[in-house]
């Protein structure tokens, strides 16, 4: 059996949305994987299909209801569904490559997108969901999160990418950032490309890619090189 998404929101006209384009597109149409968007909405049980209500404790915002949630995951999830289920919240931990591989490796995954001000804590805790952030900044919902997450897996599903190798040697596969590319032509307005680029020796090239991945991965996310330091998880 393919590699199998479940999207559990109150926007499923969102989807495919991007995923139905380009590389992820053209592997669902070949069943290399399969997207199923489910309304929250069809789990409500009240004549109105409420979905949220005040939070307790006060404050601005609505909160989504953990029966009609719980009600929704249990629709998508029958007995025996062993996909994890992922909450995407501006308070989960950050997106890795690490999960995005674990994920890829399994059945697929059923996510969760958040609307209002959150969800119930704990419907969230009682079905063990994975709490999942793709950055340090607050979207409108988790939907587009849902499709970073997605798109991120779906690129690492054999076929998908088709005949490059790229997937392996690119950022974070070693922990790094990636080296800078060049192509054609070597001099350009005058900027010409790195002269060891052009040299064949294919030693040289790879000691000089590894010397740029560190030196940039040194400048712009240090937290990479020594986590213990930042506070964040290894990276795999
Ligand atoms: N929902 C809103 N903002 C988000 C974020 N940064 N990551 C994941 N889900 C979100």
């Amino acid at each position: 059996m393919s590699w199998r998404a479940t999207v559990l929101t109150l926007f499923p006209e969102m989807f495919p949305g991007p995923l139905g384009g380009s590389l992820a597109g053209r592997g669902l149409e070949r069943g290399l994987w399969s997207l199923e968007a489910r309304n929250i909405r069809d789990a409500a049980t009240d004549r109105h299909r409420t979905v949220d209500d005040t939070p307790f404790g006060g404050g601005a915002g609505m909160v989504m209801r953990p029966d009609v949630v719980d009600a929704a995951v249990a629709a998508a999830m029958p007995e025996g569904d062993t996909r994890p289920l992922v909450f995407l919240t501006p308070r989960g931990t950050p997106l890795r490559q690490s999960l995005v591989r674990d994920l890829v490796a399994g059945p697929g995954v059923v996510l969760l997108c958040g609307r209002y001000e959150g969800v119930d804590q704990r419907v969230v805790e009682a079905r063990g969901m994975i709490e999942v952030s793709v950055g340090d900044y607050v979207l409108s919902g988790g939907e587009l999160a849902a499709m970073v997450l997605l798109d991120s897996c779906v690129r690492l599903i054999p076929g998908v990418m088709g005949a490059s190798e790229s997937a392996e040697e690119e950022s974070f596969s070693d922990g790094l950032l990636e080296y800078p590319h060049y192509t054609r032509p070597a001099d350009w307005r005058g900027l010409r490309v790195p002269e060891v680029l052009l040299s064949g020796h294919h030693g040289q090239v790879a000691a000089w890619r590894r010397a740029q991945a560190e030196a940039v991965t040194r400048a712009r996310r240090p937290d990479l090189l020594s986590p213990q330091l930042h506070g964040a998880a290894q990276p795999a």
